[in-house]
Parts: structure tokens; C-alpha cells; sequence
């Protein structure tokens, strides 16, 4: 079933063949440039982020200009939610202004699968709260499929603060749904319900794919006791040249970004060849092009 008119809310809502479609439109994309999705009739994509973002507001608008589309942009702190106005009005505002797409991030106890049924626009999730980060996890899916093939063939393994991580949330949700394997490590206090490694050795020797984490300090109740834990994250979990021992030649280190050098990765992780975090913010530009073509109904 085509995605032309629809929200994408989380990755539950796509069948494995809308993937396939969406990743070989990527593909093109990627190889024969934007002139496939290149529309004469621009539509007006509406980007309301009101908590912070570089990769993901970027490649959505460098995505929607490439495509010939008209971007109007709303940031969180310049926002009238600062005033006090919810994230319901906010976005029935937006809609008001008749976009053809909203793409929202935010970090309110309000959900967008229950305010979407109240807008007449397609809604795309642009990373909500701890719950979901749809399209973070697809481009991160097609990054390992363009890397190490099949992704029912994979291990994949998280390392860090599982906990607060919405990239997690998703990323485990649609490579399980994908066939491959997954299994956390990292802290007790910042791990999940899902199948845990704990030593870091155990985790690299097993993995396919090792994605690293951010601490989320701004998710994080007691900043104190967040700073007193990081030494001890750091001696224990940290992706530097020593670690980078046990992953397999074949295996590749991803992030999904903002990382921070000396805390979960170190330089020598950013210069091994396994790395593949520079891939994944190209490919979010790919992905997240051809997740608007094909919503705004603009495939060639
Ligand atoms: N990965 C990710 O969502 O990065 P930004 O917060 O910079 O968009």
C-alpha cells in the first residue's frame, strides 16, 4: 500500500514492502541524484521542532529543497509554546496554514498518534519524547543494509543509555520486526527490558553491528548522580582503540548522533574504517527524501 496522504508515526505502521520500496527509492536517489523526486509543483513542508536537533531538521530541509518543496521552519524556543500554548494548538495552528506535511519533534507528555487524528496533514515523527524516532531508525536500517546486506542476517547491539534513548526505542523495534537479532549493554540503570550483554567484550565479540549511544543528560532526573555515574561509563562501556579490539573486522560502529568525543567514543573511533557514522547522516538526507516523495505522492 502506497504511504501518499499518510503520517508516519512509528515504524510499526510500515510493512516490510513499504521499506523495501522506501529503500530502493533512497537508492536511486543516492545514484542517479535528486531528479527522480524533483517535483514542478512544489508543496509546503512545515518543520516544527520544538526540542533541539541538527541531523534530523537538517535532512529533512535539505531533503525538501533538493526536491524542488518550500520549507517553512519553527523553532521550539522562539515558539509560542514557550508562552504556554500546547503542542496540540501549536500543530492545529500549523495545520491551519494548510502544509502538506508536518514534521514534528518534541518532548511533551502529549502524543502525536493521539493529536494526528485531530490534523488534516500527513504527520511525520521527527523523534518524540523516549517513545520513538522513526525515521532515525529506517536511515539507520538502510546504513546496514548498504554495509553488511540482509538485516535479518545481523546482531545488533546498543551500548550506553538504552534507557533514554528514542533512537533505541525504535531502532530495536524495526530491526526485530526486519528478523535480526538485538541485545543492549550498559549500565543496569540505564538499560531496558530487552536481552542484555553485560560485559563489553561479550557484547563487541557478538555484535554485527555496535550502535553507541549518547548519555542523555537533559532525560536524566538527577544531574549529580548523572556525573558521578559517567566515570564509571566510561571505564566500563566506552568505544575507544582498546575496545575496538574485540568487534569483528567485518562488524562496523554506528551513532546515531549528537555523540561526544572522549565520553562514549573516543578519536580513534571516528578514523577506524568499521566506522560508519558520516554514512548515516548522508543516507538520513536519502531516506528522509524519499520518505517525503513518496507521502507527497512526488515519485518520478
Ligand atoms: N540523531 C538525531 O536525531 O540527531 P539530532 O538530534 O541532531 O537531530
Amino acid at each position: 500500500m502506497s504511504l501518499k496522504g499518510k503520517s508516519l508515526l512509528d515504524t510499526q505502521a510500515l510493512s516490510n514492502t513499504q521499506i523495501d520500496d522506501l529503500f530502493l527509492l533512497a537508492d536511486r536517489i543516492r545514484t542517479e541524484g535528486w531528479n527522480i523526486v524533483r517535483t514542478s509543483t512544489p508543496k509546503l513542508i512545515s518543520l516544527v521542532f520544538l526540542e533541539p536537533s541538527t541531523r534530523t531538521t537538517s535532512s529533512f530541509e535539505a531533503a525538501a529543497l533538493r526536491s524542488g518543496h518550500q520549507v517553512m521552519s519553527l523553532n521550539g524556543s522562539f515558539s509560542s509554546t514557550t508562552k504556554g500554548e500546547t503542542l496540540l494548538d501549536t500543530l492545529l495552528t500549523l495545520s491551519a496554514m494548510k502544509p502538506d506535511v508536518l514534521i514534528v519533534r518534541h518532548g511533551t507528555n502529549e502524543s502525536l498518534k493521539n493529536i494526528d487524528r485531530q490534523l488534516n496533514v500527513p504527520v511525520i515523527n521527527a523523534g518524540e519524547g523516549v517513545s520513538g524516532h522513526p525515521t532515525q531508525a529506517l536511515l539507520d536500517a538502510y546504513t546496514i543494509r548498504q554495509s553488511c546486506g540482509a538485516i535479518s542476517d545481523q546482531r545488533i547491539l546498543f551500548v550506553g543509555d538504552v534507557k533514554h534513548s528514542r533512537v533505541a526505542t525504535s531502532g530495536c523495534e524495526l530491526f526485530e520486526s526486519l528478523g535480526a537479532q538485538t541485545a543492549v549493554c550498559g549500565p543496569d540503570e540505564w538499560s531496558t527490558g530487552l536481552k542484555k550483554i553485560s560485559s563489553l567484550e561479550e557484547g563487541l565479540r557478538w555484535a554485527t553491528v555496535c550502535m553507541t549511544l549518547r548519555i542523555q543528560r537533559e532525560r536524566q532526573p538527577d544531574s549529580a548522580k548523572t556525573s558521578r555515574a559517567e566515570a564509571d561509563f566510561i571505564s566500563k562501556y566506552q568505544l575507544n582503540k582498546e575496545s575496538m579490539k574485540w568487534l569483528t573486522k567485518n562488524a562496523i560502529i554506528m551513532h546515531p548522533g549528537p555523540f561526544n568525543r572522549g565520553v562514549e567514543i573516543t578519536e580513534d573511533v571516528l578514523s577506524d574504517s568499521r566506522c560508519r557514522i558520516w554514512q548515516q547522516v548522508e543516507n538520513g538526507v536519502y531516506v528522509r527524501g524519499a520518505l517525503l516523495a513518496q507521502i507527497l505522492g512526488a515519485v518520478g
